[in-house]
């Protein structure tokens, strides 16, 4: 693509059509959607903006922008990462290569426990908060509650500060690097729901994950041992730290039975599956 065709630089629709052809020769998903959001965030406009540019001609500096937006697209580098946020429920959350990108899953995880927990607990803990996603949507769905987040990642930590402050809620969070609980024990006494999306993917899954994720996304935020179970044993090794808490975590595929085998001596356990019909959420009330 050159900044100007002969003499007329390009226009908005001009730019979108070319880049949408481009991406679908490519065979990238969603080709449309995705040259227009870049597009829009080379211009630094809301998508829906666009429209009412439609006509009008690109400058060369979101040209060239734009550009290396294309370009980093096609190599295979997530869009969440090039636009710098990700959409999670109703909040716009920063994201960079430094945090796992929130999935839609764990939006049904934060609907779970919104309709099970009825805006009781006054503490909840979210366990492993990469961008901050789960701890804020908790924070803002129960506006009374105090929130203890803690990841190993201090890098992660910073996006999910600055997340928080952007959506109202940095004085409710307490954010603390950690591994694991290690060190948290006093933070976590007062806590009755704890939430964790943890790292789950089996060292043996590891050709199945896709390429973009394994090259951009945190290898910390994915690989949860040889099966992807290490996250859960450990939360076993401090069983006594949880007695009487309510555990929420997500799973992946073909994990549910052996994660009921190992929470089922320590508490009462409740599955639920994902909106495509895969078990993928577990409960367990640890015993007091
Ligand atoms: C799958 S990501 C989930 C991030 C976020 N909660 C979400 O749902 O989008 C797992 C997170 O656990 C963190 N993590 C991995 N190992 C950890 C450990 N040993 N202690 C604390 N956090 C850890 C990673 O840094 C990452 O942010």
């Amino acid at each position: 693509m050159s900044a100007e065709k002969g003499t007329k630089p390009w226009t908005v629709q001009e730019l979108v059509g070319w880049t949408a052809g481009f991406f679908g020769r490519k065979g990238l998903a969603k080709a449309r959607l995705s040259a227009e959001l870049l597009l829009a965030e080379a211009l630094k406009l809301d998508r829906t903006l666009l429209y009412s540019r439609w006509n009008d001609p690109v400058d060369a500096i979101p040209l060239e922008v734009f550009r290396s937006y294309i370009q980093r697209y096609v190599e295979g580098e997530p869009i969440e990462y090039i636009l710098g946020y990700r959409w999670f429920m109703t909040y716009r959350l920063e994201v960079n290569p430094d945090v796992f990108i929130p999935r839609v899953e764990t939006e049904e995880l934060i609907e779970w426990i919104v309709q099970k927990e009825n805006r009781r607990p006054r503490w909840f803990m979210d366990l492993g908060t990469g961008s901050g996603a789960i701890g804020i949507a908790l924070a803002r769905a129960h506006p009374e509650a105090t929130i203890v987040a803690s990841d190993k990642s201090e890098r992660a930590l910073d996006v999910a500060r600055r997340n928080a402050r952007t959506h109202r809620v940095l004085d409710r969070i307490l954010f603390y690097q950690a591994d694991f609980l290690d060190g948290l024990d006093e933070l976590v006494d007062p806590v009755e729901v704890v939430v964790c999306n943890p790292p789950y993917v089996g060292e043996n899954e590891r050709q199945e994950v896709s390429p973009a994720t394994l090259r951009y996304e945190p290898e910390m935020a994915l690989f949860g041992g040889p099966d992807g179970l290490d996250f859960y044993r450990k939360t076993l090794e401090h069983r006594s730290l949880l007695r009487g808490k309510r555990v929420y975590f997500e799973f992946g595929l073909e994990q549910k039975e052996r994660l009921e085998e190992l929470f089922s001596p320590v508490g009462a356990v409740t599955c639920k599956r994902d909106m495509y019909g895969h078990w993928r959420f577990l409960s367990v009330d640890f015993h007091s």
